[in-house]
């Protein structure tokens, strides 16, 4: 089986705890994260905006909260039970956001369709996170804005983070009634993000200028952001 499609089988069988256990690991601060992260895509009412790796939906929903009713904002993801879960969100909060099924390697969207891409914990998945970046570069248009928020080793106490995440992670996911090999996998994948300075290397190289990366929590998480050339 490819990675990617390992990824997808594990995301499928974590759906169901996804937002619980993302919750537990980021002791409650994903929310402010991605927040911070639709700040930085800086869209306004009436723009086209891709939410790429959109997971459970919820940041695609903070940009729908500023783009729609003129706007759209479309959230992809290639794990069909994390995105049935964005639907039901989406649907009992009454708000309007296409959710596709889709491998974000190969979106399938033609070139500049969007005025800004968001990636939240997407793409340290990816065997290359540089094939990633420059598909969301691909989708939006000229000026537009690329934004990425991961999940980073701090700047101090690496091992301690990488290890309680390795150990906790399965073992919360497991007393929660959920799969204990998929949540490893979730774990696994933070280690094998890039460093800021790699990421905001590697949206240079994709034809982002002004990129600009800001660490929060002593480093857990880092939000990158660039405009399209
Ligand atoms: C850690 S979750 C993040 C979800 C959400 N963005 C958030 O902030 O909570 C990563 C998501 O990326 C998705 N994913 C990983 N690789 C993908 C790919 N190549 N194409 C589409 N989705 C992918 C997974 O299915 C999963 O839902």
């Amino acid at each position: 089986m490819t990675s990617a499609a390992l990824d997808r089988e594990a995301f499928d069988r974590i759906a169901p705890r996804y937002d619980l256990v993302s919750d537990l690991m980021t002791l409650g601060m994903g929310d402010r994260w991605r927040r911070a992260a639709a700040e930085a895509a800086d869209v306004c009412a009436g723009e086209r905006v891709l939410d790429a790796y959109t997971g459970t939906g919820d940041l695609a929903l903070m940009l729908a909260d500023r783009v729609t009713p003129l706007g759209e904002v479309v959230g992809v993801d290639h794990s069909p039970e994390m995105i049935a879960r964005a639907r039901m969100k989406a649907t009992a909060r009454h708000q309007r956001c296409v959710f596709e099924v889709a491998d974000c390697t190969a979106l399938p969207f033609g070139d500049d369709h969007f005025d800004a891409a968001t990636a939240s914990g997407g793409l340290r998945s990816l065997d290359d996170p540089a094939v990633g970046v420059a598909e969301l570069v691909r989708v939006v248009r000229p000026g537009g804005r690329v934004v990425v928020l991961e999940i980073t080793p701090p700047e101090r106490l690496r091992g301690v983070h990488a290890r309680v995440l390795r150990h906790a992670t399965p073992l919360l996911g497991g007393a929660l009634g959920g799969d204990r090999e998929a949540f490893g996998h979730l774990a696994d994948t933070v280690g094998r993000v890039p460093s800021p300075a790699d990421m905001a290397a590697i949206m240079s190289r994709a034809g982002l200028v002004d990129v600009r990366w800001r660490r929060y929590a002593g480093g857990v998480a880092t939000l990158h952001h660039g405009r399209v050339a």
